[in-house]
């Protein structure tokens, strides 16, 4: 069989990410361009900068990409690109570079799903990995719990109802005064704080869903911060966060491992932005110890925003024969069932 070797590009949210992967293992290059800097002093991403932001590195990060692998496009065997969900206007900028590029040098191109692009940076660090699998997807945009039962056979157990993990963390982080993204500034104070000085709630939602819904969680910790303030009480910082993360991972590893236990699977995968956490890995390794089930995170370069994952995904849509042609288009809102 002739080697894929997949220039993927990746501009969904604030990064502008462009990769080479080789057999949807081996990473040639992998070159991002974050906007953190420019959206901190908003508070969080404002779609149009992130478009013209992502409009002014995207052909920098894609020559980056293919330099540093040292190889040309005509090297390349397909052009893969995220091409939803997201923020539309950013998508449609990867969107139109991967159709451009695609069409000017003759390559087959590939529409890869965000999410499906994170459960397969775990792939990336453990090429051995072993089907089936269940991956707890959570990010700024998703949770997910997803059982895998083959390469492109995906099942969504459960989803959040209301606010993604990720956008719980950074909007109750922007409460306490911490800067955008708050997801690792929280796990950091979590570290020095005492989960134990405040009581927050889980929403455990119906018996045997495995749904989530954070902005309970979320509105608790405002009120919290809002009557402290009111009453001029000391607000601890680090108790807040260490609180507020407890109740996250209580609900994702409780509801993960649940999962695990009904369809009897032995393998748990983390994957997205706050697969960083190092409290949730530690609450999952834990938890899968006891349990006797194996887990893997990817390592924390392919847990936020990047290509490499999508060339990952991008490979077995190649080997399945699943391209796409140049009527590919941005979709805010691909359900997650278009993954499949
Ligand atoms: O996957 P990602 O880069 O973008 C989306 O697809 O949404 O995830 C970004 C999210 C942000 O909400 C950020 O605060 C969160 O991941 N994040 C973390 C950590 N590192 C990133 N959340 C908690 N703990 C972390 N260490
Ligand atoms: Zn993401």
């Amino acid at each position: 069989m002739r080697d894929e070797i997949i220039l993927a590009i990746e501009s969904s949210c604030d990064e502008t990410a462009a990769a080479i992967v080789k057999n949807g293992r081996e990473v040639l290059s992998n070159v991002v361009s974050t906007q953190i800097a420019i959206h901190q002093k908003f508070g969080g991403v404002v779609p149009e900068v992130a478009s013209r932001k992502h409009m002014e590195y995207i052909n920098v990060v894609i020559d980056e990409a293919l330099k540093q692998a040292d190889l040309t496009l005509d090297e390349v065997t397909a052009v893969a690109v995220t091409y939803g969900p997201g923020l539309v206007g950013a998508l449609l900028v990867g969107v139109a570079a991967a159709k451009a590029l695609a069409f000017g040098a003759g390559k087959p191109l590939i529409g890869v799903h965000h999410i499906e692009g994170h459960i397969y940076g775990n792939f990336l660090a453990n090429p051995e990995l072993e089907m089936p699998l269940l991956c707890l997807v959570v990010s700024g945009g998703h949770t997910n719990i997803v059982l895998i039962k083959e390469h492109g056979e995906y099942v969504s157990l459960g989803q959040t109802r209301d606010d993604a993990v990720g956008e719980a963390f950074d909007k109750v982080a922007r409460a306490m005064g911490l800067s955008y993204p708050g997801g690792p500034l929280i796990d950091k104070l979590a570290k020095e704080g005492n989960a134990k000085n405040l009581s927050l709630p889980r929403a455990w939602l119906e018996e045997g869903s495995y749904d989530f819904s954070f902005s309970g969680l979320k509105s608790a910790v405002l009120n919290y911060l809002n009557r402290q303030k009111l009453m001029n009480q000391e607000i601890v910082v680090a108790d807040v966060a260490a609180a507020f993360q407890e109740a996250v991972i209580d609900v994702l590893v409780t509801k993960t491992m649940k999962a695990a236990e009904e369809y009897k699977i032995d393998r748990i995968l983390l994957a997205g932005g706050v697969a960083a956490n190092s409290g949730l890995r530690q609450a999952l390794s834990e938890a899968c110890a006891k349990a006797g089930k194996e887990v893997h995170f990817p390592p924390l370069k392919y847990c936020t925003d990047n290509a490499a994952m999508i060339g990952a995904a991008a490979y077995y849509k190649a080997i399945r024969g699943e391209y796409a042609d140049l009527s590919l288009n941005a979709v805010a809102n691909l359900p997650f069932s278009e993954i499949i």
